[in-house]
């Protein structure tokens, strides 16, 4: 099984949305059975809250489920239990480099900006702070696209 993990500060508002939305593009492509997702944070203040109410909002909106999700904290095992760790800014990537350390940690970690080398930004803007909810959205749909066109050919998946 290929997994992804999607990190951010929370895990209320960008890791959940990217979550839900890649998930949904999986089970699209049909490939539910080769590619698992799941989000965490790298901060321990929302452990067990369900996605916040403009996540929740916009996944409405566009008809994704964010059915059971409920926020975690980074944990040790992440790092050999995920194929893929994608953060969804520069502090998150560098608390999760930290965390990873030197020895036999697996995962592969990427910032998801790296994904849309177009955009002329390298963070997700946290809507925790701007309240643009819709921002993030386009950027997460449009990343998670190339997120899995990424997985499918590192993995040689058919599609
Ligand atoms: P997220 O946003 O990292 O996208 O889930 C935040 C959520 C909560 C807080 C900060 C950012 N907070 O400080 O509680």
């Amino acid at each position: 099984m290929i997994s992804v993990l999607f990190v951010c500060l929370g895990n209320i508002c960008r890791s959940p949305m990217a979550e839900a939305v890649m998930r949904h593009q999986v089970e699209e492509a049909e490939l539910s059975t080769h590619i698992q997702v799941d989000s965490a944070g790298t901060g321990d203040w929302h452990i067990g809250h369900s996605p916040h109410e403009g996540t929740r909002q916009m996944l409405d909106q566009v008809r994704i489920s964010y059915a059971g999700m409920k926020a975690r904290q980074v944990e040790e095992n992440d790092f050999t239990n995920f194929t893929y760790i994608v953060c969804m800014d520069e502090n998150n990537e560098r608390n999760v480099m930290a965390w990873k350390g030197a020895h036999d940690r697996t995962a592969e970690v990427l910032r998801f900006m790296s994904l849309l080398p177009e955009e002329p930004i390298t963070d997700v803007p946290d809507p925790y702070y701007t309240g643009n909810f819709d921002e993030v959205y386009r950027l997460v749909s449009e990343g998670c696209k190339q997120l899995l066109a990424k997985i499918v050919r590192e993995h040689h998946l058919s599609v």
